[in-house]
């Protein structure tokens, strides 16, 4: 495998509480500092001896990050407000120098990290066109030759040789991506650009990244738009309190993300939406469990487990047998098991029967699933419930399988061992 885009083991930046920022922060940077700043004064007054915080309050903004990004890929960065994300970004492009740790990238960054970092003001569009180029290190006649399209792709030609401080903040913007975007770079790092800028030049945006990573160059896209983010990255990570919590295939640490906290990992049966007509409610609960703790959320290749719970007054769950039905998030069926398949009838019970399916192994792509049930004598069903409960899989790299699967690969991620040796093409005849 070729070396990655981007190599970062145990990245960290510490920062000083409280430390105001460089003259060059951003409107939106400088309110959002200002808030915290403020929320921080009214935590300090709160404090117990009414004394101002130590001098060396210090705090991690970015903890022990360490990152693999293949060439190529789109890889997306989610996160809540503080998360790290920018911080991140600014360490990869080289703004700030990490406290602890290293990165690593192969060849030339393009970034966008807040509208317009590396523009001169007092500049025209057109010298800070070349002024960019330069930084990259390319040559005046590369320049030269995607100089028309980088105008055409910002809208501004008419102000070319204006300075860029009389710019409006979208023309800005828009000359800014146009130059991050059409030099070259082998890594473009993009921060935020779609928080600006109207409907019609953010598809624009996405349009060039997309062509930008078609071109086997690699992009890191921070957002907090969801839904350009999944149709963007195949990839994303999520920082939270800058540690990095979930990597993965985008949509899956997107969803994640989220359905956090909403999630159900247990469902009362007996009033579901999902009980197919005619039937008394026997099935009562629902659960499903990761090593023996609840959970909605699995990994492939992990372990899954089902519980349900049927309750029956008389002796109507003798020599029941249960099944369960996992479909995708489209509906189609994944796959099935039954008790009766594996000759497990339950015995003469009455009352109350728990009944555990376990997987070891969960060959599912990462993705949302639902599990219908159904619950038999052998002759006919006693109790069906469609898609009782639903769940996520997640991609979690392992040291068999690092990458996950790209689209359209299909509901299932089967591990596979590749082999190879060097002998001789087989002969003709
Ligand atoms: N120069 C600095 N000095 C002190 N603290 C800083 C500095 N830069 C960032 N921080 C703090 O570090 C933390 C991480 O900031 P960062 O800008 O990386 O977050 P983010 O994930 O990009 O957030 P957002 O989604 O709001 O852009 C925040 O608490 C922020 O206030
Ligand atoms: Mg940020």
């Amino acid at each position: 495998m070729s070396s990655p885009a981007v190599h970062a083991e145990g990245l960290g930046k510490r920062y000083r509480i409280g430390r105001l920022r460089g003259r060059h922060a951003t409107l939106r940077e400088t309110v959002s500092h200002r808030l915290s700043y403020v929320t921080r004064a009214i935590g300090s007054r709160l404090t117990r001896d009414g004394r101002p915080p130590p001098a060396d309050d210090l705090f991690w903004a970015l903890k022990d990050v360490s990152l693999d990004i293949p060439r190529g890929e789109v890889f997306g960065i989610i996160g809540a407000n503080g998360a790290g994300k920018s911080t991140l970004l600014k360490i990869l492009s080289r703004v700030t120098k990490p406290t602890t740790g290293y990165a690593t990238i192969r060849g030339r960054v393009g970034s966008l990290l807040e509208v317009g970092t590396g523009f001169h003001p007092e500049l025209t569009g057109r010298d800070n066109i070349y002024l960019n180029g330069a930084i990259l290190g390319m040559k005046r006649s590369e320049i030269r030759r995607n100089f028309d399209q980088i105008v055409e792709f910002a809208e501004v030609a008419k102000f070319i040789d204006t300075p860029v401080k009389r710019y409006s903040s979208g023309m800005y913007l828009r000359l800014a991506f146009s130059v991050a975007a059409h030099l070259e770079p082998d890594l473009l790092l993009v921060d935020e650009v779609l928080a600006v800028g109207d409907a019609a030049f953010q598809r624009k945006c996405l349009g060039k990244m997309e062509q930008v990573a078609q071109q086997e160059r690699t992009v890191l896209f921070v957002s907090h738009n969801m839904a350009a983010l999944s149709n963007l990255c195949r990839t994303a990570c999520r920082l939270d309190q800058g540690r990095l919590v979930d990597l993965g295939v985008a949509q899956a640490v997107i969803r994640r993300y989220l359905l956090e906290g909403r999630m159900q990992e247990e469902q009362d049966l007996r009033r579901h939406p999902g009980r197919k007509a005619g039937h008394r409610a026997l099935l009562h609960r629902v659960r499903l469990l990761e090593n023996g703790a609840t959970s909605a959320v699995f990994r492939t290749n992990g372990p899954f487990e089902l519980e349900v719970d049927c309750v029956a007054p008389t002796d109507e769950l003798k020599s029941v047998s249960l099944g369960f039905l996992i479909r995708d998030s489209l509906g189609a069926s994944v796959f099935a098991s039954t008790m009766d398949q594996y000759d497990a009838l339950a015995p003469n019970r009455m009352g109350h029967l728990r009944i555990r399916a376990s997987i070891a192994t969960l060959y599912l792509s990462p993705g949302a699933y639902t599990a219908s049930l159904y619950l038999g004598n052998g002759l006919y069903d006693l109790d069906v419930i469609e898609n009782a409960i639903g769940f996520d899989v997640l991609w979690e790299p392992t040291q068999a399988i690092p990458l996950p699967p790209g689209e359209g690969w299909g509901p299932v991620v089967v591990p596979v061992c590749w082999d190879w040796n060097e002998g001789q093409a087989p002969s003709p005849g």
